[in-house]
């Protein structure tokens, strides 16, 4: 029996944890105990636990205590609640749920709207609450809006979530821009976050629709990407996570996975102009969201299987972050890693890619080891030995974990250590390899030698390992 919820087969290009050998999708497997009050039956429960490979479970389940207690704003574009994956997504805030995180969800609904205003022969001003919006237009939305919000309760209620619908952001008129006056089109002024706070304590997952109030009962129109922007930091979210149509998360699939900041108001600048306007919305939204005290923000795929709990729970994620603050570094390692560091490199040295080292070697030579951290976790590793009789280091011990190959991370240690290198007085770096020698030559610039080049302290261990490894140099500029 594959887990419910999980329709994906096949290893999807875009899901950095895809599926087992068998067909079960890794996070469906791994994280089935938190569907238990959904759907999941008991045997489920126990297979999964059972058969999921190990490093998947503890990569995913690092996350768990981390995000205990924490708040999710989830931000669903309306097309993404029609969608096929919309059941699919709903399992996935109640697994989020299970797992005692809170969950508030803002959704868009411009798509209800200019289909409502079709079908009613009205003509509208505008959809998507970010131009002027007259009296019948405010009308449509109103209707389309509220009806969305019922079905995403429907939904929700639906997966044993209770929900209720909040009307807790105060707006006033966008008034008159360039001349024009807005209309019924608002801003928002502030969320009312107590009451959204009362609603989560109890274990109530707010629906926030794209409407605002003011003071004397008046309707406004708003944009769903701002509403989210203010609720994700007046609850103070770790996350905010927009669920966006395809075509909106495909245009942003040419941006690096992860970017600070600053990368993305570079590219915004540079290159805003040549995106699609609902993804430079969001991606602006990402930025002032950040700026603005939340931690991370995510742009995801809605139409994609359980793309949200492959997000939430790996290191890399299948999206696009905004971090408002480093989440990736190389760092020295200390005693306490050492542990750590070894269980890493167990099935290469196993494998005879790395020589075996023992926690006394790796300790009498801490200051040479480095690891590169994602989110706090260890995921990829290197040593620079030095040499200073023969001006030489060596570069050893480079290892990058299975889920994160093929990133760039063992470049990104390889060019640490050149530059590490060559700070030390270092005029060439060497590197001893039995499987990776085409890689250190490809990727790193290295060349074969003879074991004459090696200092001769490094030339007698290597001749008494009987490892038989190349030898690789590569002469510093
Ligand atoms: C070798 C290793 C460090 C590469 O790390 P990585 O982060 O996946 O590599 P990068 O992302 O920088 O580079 C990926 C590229 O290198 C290629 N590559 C990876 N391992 C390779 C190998 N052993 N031989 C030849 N090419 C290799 C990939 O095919 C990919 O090529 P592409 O960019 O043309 O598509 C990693 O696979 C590893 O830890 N291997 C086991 C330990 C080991 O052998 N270490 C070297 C000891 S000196």
């Amino acid at each position: 029996m594959r887990p419910q919820g999980c329709l994906s087969f096949g290893r999807s290009p875009r899901c950095s944890l895809g599926q087992d050998r068998n067909g079960y999708c890794r996070f469906t497997r791994a994280l089935a105990p938190a569907k238990i009050h959904c759907n999941a039956t008991f045997s489920h429960l126990f297979h999964s636990l059972f058969t999921v490979n190990v490093a998947d479970l503890r990569e995913i389940l690092q996350y768990v205590p981390k995000f205990r207690g924490k708040t999710f704003v989830v931000a669903i574009d309306g097309l993404v609640v029609e969608s096929e994956n919309f059941s699919n997504i709903l399992l996935d805030l109640a697994v989020l749920r299970s797992l005692n995180i809170k969950v508030a969800i803002v959704h868009g609904a411009s798509h209800q709207i200019a289909r409502l205003a079709a079908e009613r022969g009205v003509p509208i001003s505008n959809a998507d609450g970010t131009g002027i919006v007259d009296a019948p237009t405010l009308q449509i939305s109103i209707d389309a809006a509220i009806r969305l919000t019922n079905e995403i309760m429907e939904g929700l209620s639906a997966v044993d979530l209770r929900a209720a619908y909040a009307n807790a952001i105060i707006a006033h008129p966008a008034g008159i821009l360039g001349g024009v006056d807005y209309e019924f089109s608002g801003r928002v002024e502030r969320v009312d976050f107590k009451a959204l706070n009362l609603l989560l304590e109890e274990g109530i997952v707010p629906v926030i629709p794209p409407m605002g109030f003011d003071g004397e009962g008046r309707t406004f129109r708003v944009n769903s990407d701002w509403v989210a922007v203010e609720v994700a930091e007046a609850l103070r979210a770790s996350k905010l996570i927009y669920l966006a149509p395809p075509t909106i998360a495909e245009t942003a699939q040419e941006l690096p996975r992860q970017l600070s900041i600053s990368e993305i108001e570079e590219f915004l600048k540079k290159r805003g102009a040549s995106h699609p306007a609902g993804t430079i919305s969001k991606l602006e939204c990402a930025a002032r969201a950040c700026r603005q005290g939340v931690p991370r923000v995510h742009l995801l795929d809605g139409s994609i299987n359980e793309a949200l709990l492959a997000e939430v729970f790996s290191n890399e994620g299948i999206g696009t972050m905004v971090y408002s603050n480093e989440y990736q570094q190389i760092r020295r390692i200390f005693k306490k890693d050492v542990r750590g560091v070894l269980s890493l490199i167990r099935q290469s040295v196993k494998s005879e890619e790395l020589v075996r080292r023992s926690r006394t070697e790796i300790l009498e030579h801490i200051e040479d080891y480095w690891v590169l951290e994602i989110d706090k976790n260890p995921t990829a590793c290197v040593a620079l030995h030095a040499y200073p009789e023969a001006r030489a280091g060596e570069l050893a011990c480079l290892y990058v974990s299975k889920n994160h190959e093929n990133q760039g991370y063992g470049r990104k240690l390889m060019k640490f250590v050149e530059n590490l290198a060559k700070e030390k007085g270092m005029t060439h770096l060497f590197a001893l390899s039995t499987q990776a020698s085409h890689y250190l030559q490809q990727k790193g610039g290295f060349r074969e030698a003879k074991a004459e080049v090696l200092p001769a302290a490094r030339r007698e261990k290597y001749e008494a390992s009987g490892r038989n490894s190349k030898i690789l140099i590569k002469a510093l500029a």
